[in-house]
């Protein structure tokens, strides 16, 4: 099983008594949630590495490099130290075997790509922010190049498409795809321009990534640590939490079905989970409900890692089986509401759960994860393990070399020149 950590008692951690999720329970999904500074980024760190140690891949973005010292030994000192012994942890600083990735070409990591056309005409509206009559003309658009044979690979594909529709010689064409106002082509061809503008073109194309290269173990048979590199979400919030819906979506639509299996075929963590959901359009969030609850058969399990379950539709929700709440703020009236939002989904407990997530260390949390028979344990305060590998994100030059060194750079690193519509 995975150790989360010792159950904490009346103030003190009880090395006796471990916090662990079983294996076999990781396809029923989790959510790790909390306040800024509490302590999620190191649980998530704490359960990657136990789960590439059991011999099963992981899938996580990494934001700011937070996640990336799991490449490299930790460091220990007497703190840390004392704090490991004190929950039963017998600590010794480890490396997992990493795999960077980066968007296109952005930060460090072999370049991964998507074709247009593969994304799907819903997950580009979400991208480019469009409204529901915007999507479905998009979808119109895209079923016209499927219909006229013209591939959609770059964003330079779809926007000679979509400028011929908009175009004199177009206008007849548009009328015979019908529902499709020549207003709103113009506004996805602007949105288009300004998208590709923002940066965002060096990440459509081919080679497009293949999904099953996150699936992959070290000559030691541990799991490959797939780290995504996003220097900063703020740059294109949108493009992240939609790309990592599409490995999934991806994921759900190569992997045979297994069942439920001893151990999951792979650990996706999903961070700054907020995003997904921000605007999203119903047929988006369908795409999300659907593949969360059909992955599981595939061998996926999912950990959603954001501020508060509330950040989740419930339909979302109700299918993570396993919880990992660190603090809550309670500062103001809107904290507050928060704070009880999230009480409300937890089942009855023996603690004042309104009391007690407010005063919860760094690094500790309230868990409740799925047992053996997919019950879920009761509510346990719980302290987190230290990661074994290090804390501080690992050095730029390490992670430069690491790609370098990588047999999948010589795969995506040159893009290939397209035979797509722009071409035609
Ligand atoms: N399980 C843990 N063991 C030891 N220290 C921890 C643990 N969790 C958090 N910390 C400390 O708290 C800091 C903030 O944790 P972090 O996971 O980055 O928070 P968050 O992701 O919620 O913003 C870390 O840099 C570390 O010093
Ligand atoms: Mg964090």
């Amino acid at each position: 099983a995975l150790e989360i950590g010792a159950l904490v008692d009346g103030g003190e951690p009880r090395a006796d008594v471990p916090v662990r999720i079983p294996f076999g329970m990781l396809n029923r999904h989790g959510l790790v949630a909390g306040a800024t500074g509490t302590g999620k980024t190191k649980t998530l760190q704490v359960l990657a590495e136990q789960v590439s140690a059991g011999g099963v891949p992981v899938f996580a973005a990494d934001i700011k490099g937070d996640l990336s010292g799991i490449a490299t030994p930790g460091a220990s000192n007497e703190k840390l130290l004392a704090r490991t012994a004190s929950i039963g942890q017998d600590w010794q600083a480890t490396a997992f075997p990493t795999e960077f990735y980066a968007l296109g070409s952005k930060g460090i990591g072999v370049p991964i790509r998507a074709t247009v056309e593969s994304f799907g005409p819903i997950l580009l509206s979400k991208v480019l922010d469009l409204n529901t009559t915007q999507e479905s003309s998009l979808s119109l658009v895209f079923h016209y190049a499927r219909k006229a044979g013209l591939r959609l690979v770059t964003l330079e594909d779809l926007r000679a498409v979509v400028a011929y529709l908009d175009s004199a010689e177009g206008k007849p064409e548009l009328k015979a795809i019908g529902g499709l106002s020549s207003a709103t082509v113009g506004v996805i061809l602007r949105e288009l321009v300004t998208f590709a503008d923002s940066g965002a073109d060096v990440f459509f194309g081919e080679p497009a990534f293949e999904v099953t290269d996150v699936l992959r173990t070290d000559e030691t048979g541990r799991g490959i640590v797939s780290l995504l590199e996003v220097p900063g979400v703020q740059d294109q919030p949108q493009l992240f939490s939609t790309f990592l819906m599409y490995l999934l979506r991806e994921l759900f639509a190569t992997l045979p079905e297994v069942g439920d299996t001893d151990r999951p075929k792979l650990v996706f963590f999903f961070d700054e989970a907020h995003l997904l959901f921000k605007g999203a359009s119903k047929d988006f969030l369908e795409i999300v409900v659907q593949t969360v609850r059909l992955i599981r058969s595939k061998g996926v399990g999912i950990f959603f890692v954001t501020q508060t379950p509330k950040d989740v539709p419930d339909d979302v929700l109700a299918q993570l089986g396993s919880r990992v709440q660190h603090q809550l703020r309670a500062h103001t009236p809107q904290d507050a509401k928060a704070l009880r939002a999230t009480v409300s989904t937890y089942p009855h407990s023996g603690y004042d759960l309104e009391e007690v997530l407010t005063q919860l260390a760094t690094g500790e949390a309230i868990v409740t994860v799925m047992n053996e028979k997919g019950a879920p344990s009761p509510v346990a305060w719980t302290r987190v393990r230290a990661p074994e590998g290090s804390m501080e994100p690992t050095p730029a030059a390490t992670m430069t070399a690491a790609v370098a060194a990588s047999p999948l750079t010589a795969k995506y690193a040159a893009v290939e020149s397209g035979d797509g519509a722009a071409a035609a």
